[in-house]
């Protein structure tokens, strides 16, 4: 499937994504943690002001990806100050999975690693999704670690660390 993958630039895109991020969330996210938690998450990670304080302070990038006009799924990375990238969020849509986009977007993922100098791509993954780890095992990643970080309001995000070496 032909797909466009495009730097995210204006705020009006953003908020596009950040809405976009609350469906994908909403419905990925129902069999692996609580709904409050989905709902802090968002609000904490995704909503605009969140996303924008990322991209302001955190030196994130975002990137939306576009079947045609419809905006299906969204990349967020950002450059660590060694030499590894942080590929932060990879989310596309339901209907859109299954069809090679995300081997698409992994893809992005690592020019822009490559681009930025770096010499591997790491990422967090809830312990239990295990359809995401599936994807990130076929694609090359490695499994080098795990962590549990407490995000606050009585939640924790139990996580593997996985790694790419570019
Ligand atoms: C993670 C996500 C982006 C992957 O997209 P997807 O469309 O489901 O991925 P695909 O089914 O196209 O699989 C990608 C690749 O992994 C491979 N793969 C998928 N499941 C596999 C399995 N169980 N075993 C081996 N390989 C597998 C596929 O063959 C495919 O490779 P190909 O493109 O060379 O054919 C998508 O499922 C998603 O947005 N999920 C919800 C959000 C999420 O969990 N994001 C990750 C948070 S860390």
């Amino acid at each position: 499937m032909d797909i466009e993958i495009k730097k995210v630039k204006y705020l009006p895109e953003l908020r596009r994504v950040a809405e976009l991020a609350d469906r994908i969330w909403h419905e990925c996210f129902v069999d692996i943690i609580s709904e409050g938690q989905i709902d802090y998450m968002v609000e904490k990670f995704q909503s605009l002001d969140a996303m924008c304080r990322q991209i302001e302070e955190q030196s994130y990038t975002y990137l939306a990806v576009y079947d045609g006009d419809d905006l299906c799924g969204y990349i967020a990375v950002k450059p660590e100050q060694d030499d590894r990238f942080f590929l932060s969020k990879l989310y596309l849509r339901s209907d859109k999975r299954g069809k090679g986009i995300a081997s698409q977007m992994l893809e992005r993922v690592f020019a822009e690693a490559r681009a930025a100098g770096k010499s591997s791509v790491y990422l967090t993954v809830n312990k239990h999704n295990e359809h995401a780890i599936a994807v990130y095992k076929s694609t090359g990643f490695e499994l080098i670690d795990s962590v549990a970080t407490d995000i606050g309001s009585g939640y924790v995000m139990d996580d593997f660390i996985f790694s790419y070496a570019l």
